[in-house]
Protein backbone atom coordinates (compact mmCIF):
# COMPACT_ATOMS: atom_id res chain seq x y z
CA UNK A 1 0.00 0.00 0.00
CA UNK A 2 1.11 2.96 -1.03
CA UNK A 3 2.02 6.08 1.85
CA UNK A 4 2.70 9.58 2.00
CA UNK A 5 5.58 10.91 3.62
CA UNK A 6 3.64 12.22 6.26
CA UNK A 7 1.61 8.67 6.82
CA UNK A 8 5.02 6.37 6.88
CA UNK A 9 6.04 9.10 9.76
CA UNK A 10 2.73 8.09 11.58
CA UNK A 11 3.47 4.73 11.03
CA UNK A 12 6.94 4.84 12.03
CA UNK A 13 6.38 6.27 15.10
CA UNK A 14 7.63 9.61 15.28
CA UNK A 15 4.31 10.74 16.44
CA UNK A 16 3.64 8.77 19.16
CA UNK A 17 2.96 4.80 20.30
CA UNK A 18 -0.93 5.58 19.61
CA UNK A 19 -0.85 7.05 16.35
CA UNK A 20 1.55 4.63 15.06
CA UNK A 21 -0.76 1.85 16.37
CA UNK A 22 -4.04 3.47 14.57
CA UNK A 23 -1.93 4.05 11.24
CA UNK A 24 -1.02 0.18 11.49
CA UNK A 25 -4.92 -0.50 11.78
CA UNK A 26 -5.31 0.69 9.13
CA UNK A 27 -2.30 -0.33 6.94
CA UNK A 28 -2.81 -3.94 8.35
CA UNK A 29 -6.84 -3.51 6.91
CA UNK A 30 -5.57 -1.62 3.43
CA UNK A 31 -3.54 -4.42 2.84
CA UNK A 32 -6.23 -7.27 4.14
CA UNK A 33 -9.14 -6.20 1.30
CA UNK A 34 -6.44 -4.93 -1.36
CA UNK A 35 -6.14 -0.93 -0.88
CA UNK A 36 -3.45 0.92 -2.63
CA UNK A 37 -3.92 4.15 -0.24
CA UNK A 38 -5.60 5.97 2.19
CA UNK A 39 -7.91 8.36 1.53
CA UNK A 40 -9.37 11.02 4.08
CA UNK A 41 -13.36 10.68 5.69
CA UNK A 42 -15.24 13.70 6.66
CA UNK A 43 -16.33 12.05 9.76
CA UNK A 44 -16.27 8.59 11.90
CA UNK A 45 -18.95 6.93 13.81
CA UNK A 46 -18.20 4.34 16.52
CA UNK A 47 -19.42 1.42 18.00
CA UNK A 48 -18.84 -0.61 20.91
CA UNK A 49 -19.63 2.34 23.03
CA UNK A 50 -21.98 0.18 25.45
CA UNK A 51 -19.80 -1.34 27.91
CA UNK A 52 -23.00 -4.68 27.67
CA UNK A 53 -21.37 -4.91 23.93
CA UNK A 54 -17.30 -4.12 24.70
CA UNK A 55 -16.75 -6.59 27.21
CA UNK A 56 -14.15 -5.49 29.76
CA UNK A 57 -10.79 -5.79 28.04
CA UNK A 58 -10.32 -2.45 25.75
CA UNK A 59 -10.82 -0.22 28.66
CA UNK A 60 -7.58 0.79 29.58
CA UNK A 61 -6.03 0.10 26.21
CA UNK A 62 -9.08 3.29 25.33
CA UNK A 63 -7.71 4.94 28.50
CA UNK A 64 -4.01 4.54 27.65
CA UNK A 65 -5.37 6.19 24.28
CA UNK A 66 -6.46 9.15 25.89
CA UNK A 67 -4.06 9.24 28.31
CA UNK A 68 -1.71 9.63 25.05
CA UNK A 69 -3.24 13.12 24.49
CA UNK A 70 -4.88 11.29 21.14
CA UNK A 71 -7.48 13.71 19.77
CA UNK A 72 -10.15 12.78 16.78
CA UNK A 73 -9.14 14.41 13.86
CA UNK A 74 -12.52 14.52 12.14
CA UNK A 75 -16.02 15.14 12.82
CA UNK A 76 -16.55 11.58 14.98
CA UNK A 77 -19.70 10.31 16.67
CA UNK A 78 -20.21 7.66 19.42
CA UNK A 79 -23.38 4.75 19.28
CA UNK A 80 -25.41 3.93 21.72
CA UNK A 81 -24.29 3.52 25.33
CA UNK A 82 -25.87 1.41 27.72
CA UNK A 83 -27.31 4.04 30.29
CA UNK A 84 -29.58 6.37 29.37
CA UNK A 85 -29.32 9.05 32.42
CA UNK A 86 -32.62 9.79 33.21
CA UNK A 87 -34.50 6.71 33.40
CA UNK A 88 -32.57 4.07 33.88
CA UNK A 89 -28.94 4.63 35.20
CA UNK A 90 -30.73 4.95 39.11
CA UNK A 91 -32.31 0.82 38.09
CA UNK A 92 -28.75 -0.28 37.05
CA UNK A 93 -25.97 -1.82 39.24
CA UNK A 94 -23.48 0.24 40.32
CA UNK A 95 -20.28 -0.81 39.13
CA UNK A 96 -22.07 -1.25 35.87
CA UNK A 97 -22.91 2.13 36.15
CA UNK A 98 -19.65 3.50 37.13
CA UNK A 99 -17.73 1.80 34.55
CA UNK A 100 -20.13 2.71 31.80
CA UNK A 101 -19.66 6.43 32.86
CA UNK A 102 -15.60 6.14 32.67
CA UNK A 103 -15.27 4.28 29.03
CA UNK A 104 -17.95 7.46 28.15
CA UNK A 105 -15.49 10.28 29.61
CA UNK A 106 -12.44 8.69 28.32
CA UNK A 107 -14.45 9.08 24.88
CA UNK A 108 -15.10 12.17 25.07
CA UNK A 109 -11.44 13.13 26.07
CA UNK A 110 -10.43 12.52 22.77
CA UNK A 111 -13.06 14.60 21.84
CA UNK A 112 -15.60 12.06 20.55
CA UNK A 113 -19.02 14.28 20.44
CA UNK A 114 -21.25 12.79 23.06
CA UNK A 115 -23.91 11.86 20.64
CA UNK A 116 -24.72 8.17 21.49
CA UNK A 117 -26.78 7.52 18.56
CA UNK A 118 -27.05 5.06 16.23
CA UNK A 119 -28.66 7.59 13.63
CA UNK A 120 -25.65 10.35 13.95
CA UNK A 121 -26.91 10.95 10.40
CA UNK A 122 -30.12 13.41 12.05
CA UNK A 123 -27.10 14.90 13.85
CA UNK A 124 -25.18 16.38 10.83
CA UNK A 125 -26.27 14.85 7.66
CA UNK A 126 -22.58 13.45 5.60
CA UNK A 127 -22.09 15.54 2.41
CA UNK A 128 -23.47 13.71 -0.54
CA UNK A 129 -20.31 11.54 -2.25
CA UNK A 130 -18.58 12.51 0.73
CA UNK A 131 -15.88 9.17 2.72
CA UNK A 132 -16.39 7.98 5.45
CA UNK A 133 -16.18 5.40 8.56
CA UNK A 134 -18.75 4.38 10.04
CA UNK A 135 -18.90 1.39 12.12
CA UNK A 136 -22.64 1.16 12.74
CA UNK A 137 -24.14 -1.28 10.43
CA UNK A 138 -27.33 0.11 10.25
CA UNK A 139 -26.14 3.50 9.96
CA UNK A 140 -23.58 2.77 6.95
CA UNK A 141 -26.07 1.20 5.07
CA UNK A 142 -28.69 4.25 5.23
CA UNK A 143 -25.44 6.55 4.87
CA UNK A 144 -24.43 4.63 1.67
CA UNK A 145 -28.01 3.75 0.15
CA UNK A 146 -30.31 6.45 0.80
CA UNK A 147 -27.74 9.85 1.83
CA UNK A 148 -25.11 8.82 -1.25
CA UNK A 149 -22.46 9.16 1.47
CA UNK A 150 -19.78 6.08 0.97
CA UNK A 151 -18.47 4.05 4.05
CA UNK A 152 -17.42 0.23 4.59
CA UNK A 153 -18.95 -0.95 7.82
CA UNK A 154 -16.35 -0.64 10.13
CA UNK A 155 -15.39 -2.34 13.42
CA UNK A 156 -15.15 -0.32 16.72
CA UNK A 157 -11.37 -0.85 16.28
CA UNK A 158 -10.71 0.70 12.78
CA UNK A 159 -13.04 3.53 12.64
CA UNK A 160 -11.22 4.41 15.91
CA UNK A 161 -8.01 4.41 13.91
CA UNK A 162 -9.81 6.23 11.24
CA UNK A 163 -11.00 8.97 13.83
CA UNK A 164 -7.82 9.67 14.77
CA UNK A 165 -6.04 9.53 11.79
CA UNK A 166 -8.90 11.07 9.80
CA UNK A 167 -8.29 8.40 6.98
CA UNK A 168 -9.30 5.25 5.89
CA UNK A 169 -8.02 2.57 3.13
CA UNK A 170 -9.23 3.00 -0.03
CA UNK A 171 -11.11 -0.50 -0.25
CA UNK A 172 -14.79 -1.55 -0.41
CA UNK A 173 -17.54 0.66 -1.05
CA UNK A 174 -15.11 3.28 -1.57
CA UNK A 175 -14.42 1.96 -5.18
CA UNK A 176 -16.68 2.95 -7.61
CA UNK A 177 -16.59 -0.48 -8.97
CA UNK A 178 -17.44 -2.00 -5.82
CA UNK A 179 -21.16 -0.24 -5.26
CA UNK A 180 -22.71 -1.57 -8.36
CA UNK A 181 -25.67 -4.02 -7.78
CA UNK A 182 -25.42 -7.79 -8.57
CA UNK A 183 -28.94 -9.15 -8.20
CA UNK A 184 -32.26 -7.62 -9.06
CA UNK A 185 -34.97 -8.38 -5.90
CA UNK A 186 -38.34 -7.75 -7.00
CA UNK A 187 -40.51 -7.32 -4.17
CA UNK A 188 -44.08 -8.92 -5.31
CA UNK A 189 -45.57 -8.30 -1.61
CA UNK A 190 -47.26 -4.85 -1.04
CA UNK A 191 -45.35 -3.81 1.89
CA UNK A 192 -48.11 -1.64 4.04
CA UNK A 193 -46.95 -1.85 7.42
CA UNK A 194 -43.28 -0.28 9.05
CA UNK A 195 -42.73 -4.26 10.14
CA UNK A 196 -42.98 -5.23 6.62
CA UNK A 197 -40.01 -3.08 5.67
CA UNK A 198 -37.68 -4.78 8.51
CA UNK A 199 -39.13 -8.30 7.60
CA UNK A 200 -37.96 -7.38 3.76
CA UNK A 201 -34.33 -6.90 5.19
CA UNK A 202 -33.88 -9.31 7.55
CA UNK A 203 -35.23 -11.85 4.64
CA UNK A 204 -32.94 -11.07 1.73
CA UNK A 205 -30.17 -10.16 4.95
CA UNK A 206 -29.80 -14.07 4.93
CA UNK A 207 -29.96 -14.88 1.19
CA UNK A 208 -28.02 -12.31 -0.48
CA UNK A 209 -24.71 -13.10 1.37
CA UNK A 210 -22.77 -10.34 0.05
CA UNK A 211 -24.83 -9.38 -3.01
CA UNK A 212 -25.58 -5.71 -3.52
CA UNK A 213 -29.13 -6.22 -4.73
CA UNK A 214 -31.13 -3.26 -6.63
CA UNK A 215 -34.84 -3.70 -5.23
CA UNK A 216 -37.76 -2.97 -7.42
CA UNK A 217 -41.20 -2.62 -5.97
CA UNK A 218 -40.58 -0.21 -2.88
CA UNK A 219 -43.75 2.10 -3.56
CA UNK A 220 -42.98 5.48 -2.18
CA UNK A 221 -40.83 4.56 0.53
CA UNK A 222 -40.74 6.84 3.54
CA UNK A 223 -36.80 7.23 4.60
CA UNK A 224 -37.50 5.57 7.94
CA UNK A 225 -39.27 2.68 5.61
CA UNK A 226 -35.53 2.77 4.27
CA UNK A 227 -33.90 2.85 7.63
CA UNK A 228 -35.87 0.32 8.97
CA UNK A 229 -35.18 -2.06 5.37
CA UNK A 230 -31.38 -0.96 5.77
CA UNK A 231 -30.87 -2.06 9.46
CA UNK A 232 -32.60 -5.43 9.27
CA UNK A 233 -30.76 -5.95 5.87
CA UNK A 234 -27.72 -5.61 7.96
CA UNK A 235 -28.13 -7.44 10.88
CA UNK A 236 -28.75 -10.67 8.63
CA UNK A 237 -26.35 -10.48 6.56
CA UNK A 238 -23.51 -8.34 5.28
CA UNK A 239 -24.29 -6.16 2.63
CA UNK A 240 -23.32 -2.53 3.21
CA UNK A 241 -25.80 -0.88 0.37
CA UNK A 242 -28.44 -1.71 -1.66
CA UNK A 243 -30.18 0.48 -4.64
CA UNK A 244 -33.79 1.26 -5.04
CA UNK A 245 -34.40 3.85 -7.35
CA UNK A 246 -35.09 4.11 -10.96
CA UNK A 247 -32.10 5.92 -11.85
CA UNK A 248 -29.83 3.26 -10.72
CA UNK A 249 -32.16 0.60 -12.51
CA UNK A 250 -31.66 2.84 -15.77
CA UNK A 251 -27.92 2.59 -15.45
CA UNK A 252 -27.36 -0.65 -14.76
CA UNK A 253 -29.20 -2.46 -17.22
CA UNK A 254 -31.63 -4.91 -15.28
CA UNK A 255 -31.43 -7.77 -17.79
CA UNK A 256 -28.07 -8.30 -17.19
CA UNK A 257 -28.29 -9.27 -13.64
CA UNK A 258 -29.24 -12.00 -11.43
CA UNK A 259 -33.29 -12.05 -10.27
CA UNK A 260 -34.86 -12.60 -7.52
CA UNK A 261 -38.92 -12.23 -6.14
CA UNK A 262 -39.97 -11.72 -2.74
CA UNK A 263 -43.32 -12.77 -2.30
CA UNK A 264 -46.06 -12.22 0.67
CA UNK A 265 -45.34 -15.41 2.06
CA UNK A 266 -41.60 -14.71 2.44
CA UNK A 267 -42.24 -12.11 5.10
CA UNK A 268 -44.63 -13.24 6.74
CA UNK A 269 -42.57 -16.37 7.64
CA UNK A 270 -40.02 -13.92 8.55
CA UNK A 271 -42.23 -12.49 10.97
CA UNK A 272 -43.22 -15.83 12.64
CA UNK A 273 -39.49 -16.63 12.76
CA UNK A 274 -38.53 -13.67 14.15
CA UNK A 275 -41.44 -13.88 16.79
CA UNK A 276 -41.07 -16.17 19.60
CA UNK A 277 -43.87 -15.34 21.92
CA UNK A 278 -47.38 -13.91 21.67
CA UNK A 279 -47.62 -12.55 25.07
CA UNK A 280 -50.93 -9.97 25.42
CA UNK A 281 -48.97 -8.59 27.83
CA UNK A 282 -44.51 -7.54 27.53
CA UNK A 283 -42.89 -6.54 29.99
CA UNK A 284 -41.43 -3.93 27.48
CA UNK A 285 -42.75 -2.28 24.72
CA UNK A 286 -39.97 -1.33 22.68
CA UNK A 287 -40.09 1.58 19.54
CA UNK A 288 -36.66 3.15 18.33
CA UNK A 289 -34.20 0.96 16.63
CA UNK A 290 -32.69 2.48 15.19
CA UNK A 291 -33.23 5.64 17.08
CA UNK A 292 -36.43 7.57 16.44
CA UNK A 293 -36.18 10.66 13.98
CA UNK A 294 -38.15 13.61 14.43
CA UNK A 295 -41.27 11.93 12.13
CA UNK A 296 -41.31 9.08 14.08
CA UNK A 297 -40.99 10.81 17.42
CA UNK A 298 -44.31 12.95 16.32
CA UNK A 299 -46.03 9.92 14.92
CA UNK A 300 -45.91 8.27 17.87
CA UNK A 301 -47.09 11.34 20.61
CA UNK A 302 -50.20 11.71 17.53
CA UNK A 303 -51.30 8.00 17.35
CA UNK A 304 -50.60 7.71 21.50
CA UNK A 305 -53.55 10.33 21.49
CA UNK A 306 -54.20 11.07 24.95
CA UNK A 307 -54.27 7.37 25.80
CA UNK A 308 -52.05 6.10 29.11
CA UNK A 309 -50.07 3.37 28.98
CA UNK A 310 -51.44 0.19 31.02
CA UNK A 311 -50.19 -0.88 34.24
CA UNK A 312 -47.40 -3.76 34.46
CA UNK A 313 -46.15 -2.53 30.73
CA UNK A 314 -42.84 -0.17 29.68
CA UNK A 315 -42.88 1.62 27.25
CA UNK A 316 -40.22 2.95 25.81
CA UNK A 317 -39.38 5.30 22.60
CA UNK A 318 -35.61 5.55 22.10
CA UNK A 319 -33.74 8.55 20.14
CA UNK A 320 -30.93 10.60 20.35
CA UNK A 321 -30.58 13.49 22.83
CA UNK A 322 -30.32 15.73 20.21
CA UNK A 323 -33.74 14.56 18.44
CA UNK A 324 -35.29 14.80 21.99
CA UNK A 325 -34.30 18.14 22.68
CA UNK A 326 -35.73 18.83 18.62
CA UNK A 327 -39.23 17.23 19.43
CA UNK A 328 -39.89 18.56 23.24
CA UNK A 329 -42.98 19.36 22.66
CA UNK A 330 -44.17 15.67 20.93
CA UNK A 331 -41.71 14.29 23.64
CA UNK A 332 -43.74 15.62 26.40
CA UNK A 333 -47.23 14.43 25.01
CA UNK A 334 -45.27 10.54 24.77
CA UNK A 335 -43.71 11.23 28.44
CA UNK A 336 -47.32 12.18 29.58
CA UNK A 337 -49.43 8.49 28.33
CA UNK A 338 -46.51 7.13 31.21
CA UNK A 339 -43.87 6.24 28.35
CA UNK A 340 -40.59 6.73 28.45
CA UNK A 341 -38.25 8.58 25.56
CA UNK A 342 -34.89 7.16 26.23
CA UNK A 343 -31.76 8.72 24.92
CA UNK A 344 -27.97 7.71 24.64
CA UNK A 345 -29.23 4.03 24.61
CA UNK A 346 -31.51 1.17 23.14
CA UNK A 347 -33.35 -2.13 24.69
CA UNK A 348 -30.64 -4.30 22.87
CA UNK A 349 -27.52 -2.48 24.46
CA UNK A 350 -28.40 -1.96 27.80
CA UNK A 351 -29.06 -4.73 30.43
CA UNK A 352 -32.87 -5.26 30.27
CA UNK A 353 -32.50 -8.57 31.68
CA UNK A 354 -31.01 -6.88 34.84
CA UNK A 355 -34.40 -4.65 34.57
CA UNK A 356 -36.62 -7.35 35.24
CA UNK A 357 -37.65 -7.54 31.21
CA UNK A 358 -38.43 -11.00 30.14
CA UNK A 359 -40.16 -10.15 27.09
CA UNK A 360 -40.07 -7.12 24.19
CA UNK A 361 -42.46 -6.37 22.07
CA UNK A 362 -41.01 -4.45 19.08
CA UNK A 363 -41.93 -2.84 15.54
CA UNK A 364 -38.48 -3.31 14.99
CA UNK A 365 -36.92 -6.52 13.06
CA UNK A 366 -33.75 -5.68 13.82
CA UNK A 367 -34.16 -6.06 17.41
CA UNK A 368 -36.28 -8.87 17.23
CA UNK A 369 -33.34 -10.44 15.67
CA UNK A 370 -30.91 -9.51 18.29
CA UNK A 371 -33.08 -9.51 21.22
CA UNK A 372 -33.19 -13.05 21.82
CA UNK A 373 -29.32 -13.45 22.63
CA UNK A 374 -28.35 -9.66 23.22
CA UNK A 375 -31.38 -9.48 25.86
CA UNK A 376 -32.15 -13.22 26.60
CA UNK A 377 -35.52 -12.11 26.17
CA UNK A 378 -38.94 -13.80 24.28
CA UNK A 379 -39.97 -11.48 21.09
CA UNK A 380 -43.06 -10.14 19.74
CA UNK A 381 -42.27 -8.53 16.46
CA UNK A 382 -45.17 -6.44 15.08
CA UNK A 383 -46.26 -3.13 13.47
CA UNK A 384 -45.90 0.32 15.77
CA UNK A 385 -50.22 0.01 15.19
CA UNK A 386 -50.19 -3.22 17.25
CA UNK A 387 -47.49 -2.17 19.60
CA UNK A 388 -49.65 0.92 20.65
CA UNK A 389 -52.40 -1.16 20.74
CA UNK A 390 -50.56 -3.46 23.18
CA UNK A 391 -49.13 -1.13 25.54
CA UNK A 392 -51.70 1.34 25.93
CA UNK A 393 -55.44 1.59 27.52
CA UNK A 394 -57.95 2.40 24.78
FE1 LIG B 1 -29.56 1.43 17.34
FE2 LIG B 1 -29.81 -0.20 19.33
FE3 LIG B 1 -31.08 -0.67 17.14
S1 LIG B 1 -27.97 0.76 18.68
S2 LIG B 1 -29.82 0.16 15.54
S3 LIG B 1 -31.42 1.09 18.49
S4 LIG B 1 -30.04 -2.17 18.34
Amino acid sequence: MYLTKEEERIYDGEYGWAKQLCMKILVKLGDLFGASRLIPVESAHVSGVSYKTLGEAPTDFLEALADAGEKTAVQATLNPQSLDPEHLAGRLPENLVKTQRLLCEIFEKMGFKASYTCAPYYIKAPTKGAHLAWAESSAVVYANSVLGAWTNREGGPSALAAAIIGKTPDCGVHRTENRKPKILVEVKAPLEKDVDYGALGIFLGKVLEDKIPLITGLEKPTLENLKQLGAALASAGMVNMFHYDSAAAKKTGKEQLEKMVVESKNLQETVEELTTTSTAKPDLVFAGCPHCSVNEIREIAEKIGGRKVKAGIEFWVCTSRHIKEKAKRQVQKIEASGAKVITDTCAVVTWTDKLGIKTIMTNSAKTAYYAPTMNKAEVRLASLEECLKTALKQ
